[in-house]
């Protein structure tokens, strides 16, 4: 949570003010965080530090932060998510030392923050905020009035540093420098030739460039426009050009494409991410993760939001297909599962980002007892992957919008391939499914071309509730407890998802005339009894909803409203009825004037615990 980005340039280099081009990459990290906006520069005639501030998102404080009128070759920036101290100027990034020559931006958590604030207090250091991050300037300092060059103070502050981190630092004494450090909270560097990036997150700086380095946890060093110095704390020095990749991501990947929000554009991406991850899955490592699959003693499904309800579609598939149960949590509960983790069990780790902090503790704790583990997600190179034993990536390009849409579909894909070859290789007959689960790209695309203009109408309708129930049974329940979970997160609409059958177990008390009920009916076994859970709310005179198979006429006459799917193999249909679930959420906020990209309390990538 929190953006940070960093860039130096040779003299000269840059055709615009440094300012405006933070502003665009701190713009492309905003969905990580939008409470508060800073940046500072080295103004190279005063040779000091600039900084600049302030509360609030960057369109709203781009008149303040004077973004155009900031020159120079070298600047770090922030946008915010706050952890510690409340959103405001003064707790906003950058943050500086005594002297005002040491300034840094951070992301993650410094947990023993306190202790060393004390420490720095008392040896005389003024603190102005009530952030952690303002211990790193200042323990800087202390090491550089010892003498110490930057790269030095820098390594020593890390072996007092606790917690998760990922921060920049520039100094007045070091012009064309930018420092970093990271430990868990994601970092990536960005090589060009003449200009220099580091940044949470690679959309970030890739209008500059496509050849990145992905750091990993306890390396640190500095960037100049020149140069790229990386030391491991255990290992020494690293060989850079060994460590850069390039990616396959374009620059457009990164922008709206002409949408108002990145979330309708990545909505309307999915036919093409699904044949991309379609496309590119790796047989090799599939054949890896089925092979500890069927040889596995148990299976733990784990992740967070959205990758654990796809978890829980992979978790029916297992169980309903293949006859072998998991268990599914979700992953800062895995205490509950600690005991029974063991050597011959096999964990898979679902994490659009790769860092859920949450996620990634959980894989750790299944090594820790010797389970196996495969990760599934979409950033090459994560820590989640880069730690599991099998790695498997969904390749559905980079998802800007807060809330995951294309990620979730592409996530289900990938489990599916692989349980489907596990499927064949316990001698199953899986060839129509798998040939339905090809043709997802384009009955996706089908369905939003038909479907849009209606759900932007139930979308309207929904957006006078205050609460709604999203219904089904089987595989249909991790399905609306997805489709809640987008109304909830950018609507602002308290929304619950229930098995159809447990709704009479109370929930139908909060029931009355209008209350709106979302139900998804897929060509299962559970029609019947879905059917009268439609009417026992339509007898309540609810606001029903319905997500129906193509063909089904009995049920529409208890349904207020309905869209009609294609007939499709309920092992699959997650990945097509979600479709209108994420139209009808994004259409809900936007009529409630509500941005769907920046939901509040909100961040994408969740990396404290
Ligand atoms: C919801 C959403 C979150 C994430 C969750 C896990 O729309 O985006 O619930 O799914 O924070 O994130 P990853 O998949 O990156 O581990």
């Amino acid at each position: 949570m929190c953006g940070i980005i960093g860039l130096t340039a040779i003299e000269n280099y840059l055709r615009e003010p440094i300012g405006s081009i933070i502003r665009r990459c701190l713009k492309r990290l905003e969905y990580r965080g939008y409470d508060s906006v800073g940046y500072a520069y080295i103004d190279k005639q005063k040779l000091k530090i600039v900084v600049k501030k302030a509360k609030g998102k960057i369109d709203d404080v781009t008149r303040i932060l004077d973004f155009k009128n900031a020159y120079s070759n070298i600047a770090i920036g922030h946008t915010r998510w706050a952890t510690h101290g409340k959103p405001s100027n003064e707790n906003a990034h950058p943050h500086t030392d005594c002297s005002e020559s040491i300034a840094v931006v951070h992301n993650g958590i410094i947990q023993n923050y306190m202790e060393l604030k004390g420490k720095l207090v008392r040896k005389g250091h003024v603190f102005k905020s009530e952030t952690d991050t303002e211990v790193i300037p200042h323990l800087l300092e202390e090491y550089v009035k010892s003498g110490m060059k930057p790269i030095d103070a820098l390594r020593e502050t890390l072996k007092i540093l606790k917690g998760a981190f990922a921060f920049a630092a520039i100094f007045t004494q070091e012009r064309n420098k930018i420092f970093f450090a990271k430990m868990t909270s994601p970092l990536v560097l960005g090589i060009s030739n003449k200009v220099k990036f580091l940044a949470s997150d690679i959309p970030a700086f890739l209008e500059f460039t496509n050849r990145v380095i992905i750091l990993r946890d306890g390396e640190f060093g500095y960037i100049s426009p020149q140069e790229v110095y990386i030391e491991s704390i255990d290992r020494g020095a690293i060989n850079v050009r060994n460590r850069i990749r390039v990616i396959s991501w374009t620059p457009q990947m990164a922008m709206k494409g002409g949408y108002p929000h990145f979330m309708l554009k990545e909505i309307h991406e999915q036919p093409l991410a699904m044949q991309r991850t379609l496309q590119s899955l790796n047989i090799k490592e599939i054949l890896e993760a089925v092979d500890l699959i069927i040889n596995s003693n148990k299976i733990f499904i784990t992740a967070c939001g959205t990758s654990y309800h796809a978890g829980l579609v992979a978790d029916y598939a297992l169980s309903s297909l293949l006859g072998l149960p998991s268990f599914t949590f979700i992953a800062s509960e895995y205490l509950k599962y600690f005991k029974a983790f063991g050597d011959g069990d096999v964990g898979i780790i679902i994490s659009q980002s790769g860092e859920t902090i949450d996620s990634l503790i959980a894989l750790r704790k299944m090594k820790e007892k010797g389970v196996k583990t495969i990760a599934i997600s979409n950033v090459i190179d994560s820590a989640i992957p880069r730690e599991a034993d099998v790695a498997i990536y969904t390749r559905a390009g980079p998802e800007i919008g807060v809330a995951a849409t294309k990620t979730f579909t592409t996530q289900i894909i990938t489990l599916l391939k692989i349980i489907l070859q596990a499927a064949k290789q316990l001698g199953e007959d899986v060839e129509k499914i798998e040939s339905e689960l090809n043709k997802t790209p384009k009955i996706s695309g089908r369905v939003i071309r038909a479907h849009e203009a209606k759900c932007r109408e139930i979308g309207r309708r929904l957006s006078d509730a205050k609460s709604a129930f999203y219904l089904s049974r089987g595989i249909g329940v991790p399905l609306s407890m997805e489709g809640a979970l987008k109304l909830k997160e950018i609507a602002y609409i308290h929304a619950e998802a229930y098995p159809a059958g447990e709704s009479k177990h109370g929930p139908i008390a909060l029931v009355e005339p209008n209350f709106p009920v979302v139900f998804s009916m897929l060509l299962d076994e559970y029609r019947e009894s879905l059917i009268g859970n439609i009417m026992e709310m339509k007898a309540r005179e609810a606001y029903t909803v319905g997500l129906i198979p193509r063909n089904e006429r009995q049920v529409i006459e208890h349904l207020d409203t309905y869209i009609s799917l294609p007939n499709i193999n309920p092992l699959i249909a997650p990945v097509i009825y979600v479709i209108p679930m994420q139209l009808i959420a994004y259409y809900a906020a936007v009529s409630r004037g509500y941005d769907p990209d920046k939901p509040r309390n909100l961040a994408k990538t969740v990396t404290v615990e």
